[in-house]
């Protein structure tokens, strides 16, 4: 199996999982027969099955024509539009992919704040260049997204001309509604399905996430075979060996307790944007009706210089999740020095993983005598197929946690509170009353 969670050092006992069972039993039914709240948006529970084959030949084949033909390919969205993609990408890439010289273009992200510094500097480091987008709402309607996406499509409509401009945009969205949909029927875009049936915090293996990661160089068979095997592993582990299930345990067990803030721990800088992904997921899907565990992050061993005081010595509503890698690709051996002024040949020839890991085991013994449970999520190694399972994982233990907690793991309603305020502050129209009232407010 891939991947392990190890509970040794969680502080729960071998009875509060034998006695939690049966609920997580109670919520894997739920999912699978599709009868919990939320039910409708379940079509990520079996999709490295069913997805769409003709869809994903379409994306490999859209890869390869953007692969070969611009510098600067620029995904714009936001939340679930993107943080999957950055997620994966990031793991990926080279920490300099773009200051290399790489077979592809480089990969931009856009629409995922409002900052008007950042368009206008993306804007300028990419007007003179070979320029393709790929903008991705489910809605069709995000407002940061939609700035975003008018800002390039004038770009490129303005250097390419309309015609040209058809072969460069492609447009990720709902198959039948939304303003995106109708534009890009207007205006003859490529377009990619998000189904209905899948939330944008759930849809990494589907075409959200599969272009752009595909557009980076990276594998998505690999990425879907990831997935799938890790579907197939928890379909067939219905004990409490099934890591999804531990998981999921473990995190009601701690939060019944007390524990109200989850931290993902990193060893792995690349891994931060993983971190981010997953602060949504959990976040999103549990964080409603006064409950949820709050999500946050940190990356280590350079957080442990700026939160690890906190997380050593302050409240104890905290549990950590670490995840852990088996193998590394690149490393770099410590030099030997004859004169030794910095002290460091005690661990000359040694490669810094092992000085990494050896911060994750005197971490983790350091935070438990803290009283900090730590759940340890050992992975075999960073790839396409393990960020496959990985991401699986995760939002199968997901839905679970959520069903244990007595949500509904697949809504968002707080989600549309800000948003409704900023549109009446922004002047649209329909949002009259709201404004006035708000307005009173400020
Ligand atoms: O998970 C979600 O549903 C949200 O984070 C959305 O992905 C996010 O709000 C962006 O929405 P949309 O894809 O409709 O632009």
């Amino acid at each position: 199996m891939s991947i392990y969670v190890d509970l040794t050092k969680a502080m729960i006992s071998e009875d509060e999982l034998v006695n939690i069972y049966p609920q997580i039993v109670t919520a894997e039914e739920a999912l699978s027969e599709r009868s919990g709240a939320g039910k409708d948006f379940l079509g990520w529970y079996d999709y490295p099955d069913t997805y769409d084959k003709e869809e994903f030949e379409a994306v490999m084949e859209a890869s390869k024509r953007i692969r070969s033909t611009c510098e600067a390919f620029i995904v714009i969205g936001i939340g679930g539009s993107y943080l999957g993609s950055k997620a994966v990408i990031d793991a990926l890439n080279s920490f300099f992919a773009n200051e290399k010289d790489l077979k592809g273009p480089k990969i931009y992200f856009a629409g995922q704040n409002i900052s008007g510094k950042y368009l206008n500097d993306l804007f300028e480091l990419v007007k003179d260049k070979d320029v393709m987008i790929n903008v991705i709402s489910k809605s069709g309607t995000t407002t940061e997204p939609a700035i975003a996406f008018r800002v390039f499509k004038n770009l490129i409509e303005s250097k390419y001309g309309k015609e040209e401009s058809q072969k460069r945009i492609f447009v990720t969205t709902d198959k039948e509604k939304g303003a995106l949909k109708k534009l890009s029927e207007e205006e003859g875009y490529q377009t990619f399905v998000i189904s209905n049936d899948v939330g944008g915090r759930y849809s990494v293996h589907t075409s959200v996430g599969l272009l752009p990661i595909a557009v980076a160089g990276h594998d998505i068979k690999d990425f879907m075979k990831g997935a799938k095997d890790q579907m197939d592993e928890i379909n067939g582990d219905r004990s409490m060996t099934n890591p999804c299930y531990r998981y999921a345990a473990v995190r009601n067990i701690l939060n019944r307790k007390g524990k109200d803030m989850e931290i993902m721990v990193n060893y792995e800088p690349e891994m931060q944007m993983f971190a981010e992904w997953w602060k949504q997921l959990y976040g999103e899907s549990e964080g409603k009706d006064g409950k949820g565990i709050f999500p946050v992050s940190v990356n280590n061993s350079t957080d442990l210089h700026s939160l690890g005081q906190i997380i050593q010595e302050g409240k104890r509503n905290i549990f950590e999740t670490v995840i852990v890698f088996d193998q590394h690709q690149n490393d770099m051996v410590i030099p030997y020095d004859e004169a030794d002024l910095d002290g460091l040949n005690y661990i000359s020839g040694k490669g810094m993983n092992y000085v990494n890991k050896m911060a994750f085991q005197g971490t983790l013994l350091a935070h438990v005598e803290g009283n900090v449970p730590n759940v340890v999520i050992n992975v075999n190694e960073l790839s396409a197929y393990s960020l496959g399972r990985l991401v699986y994982f995760f939002e199968r233990a997901c839905g679970i946690s959520g069903y244990m907690l007595g949500v509904n793991p697949f809504d968002q309603p707080g989600v549309e509170s800000y948003k409704k305020n900023m549109f009446a502050l922004l002047g649209k129209r329909g949002y009259e009353d709201l404004a006035e009232m708000l307005k009173k407010n400020l």
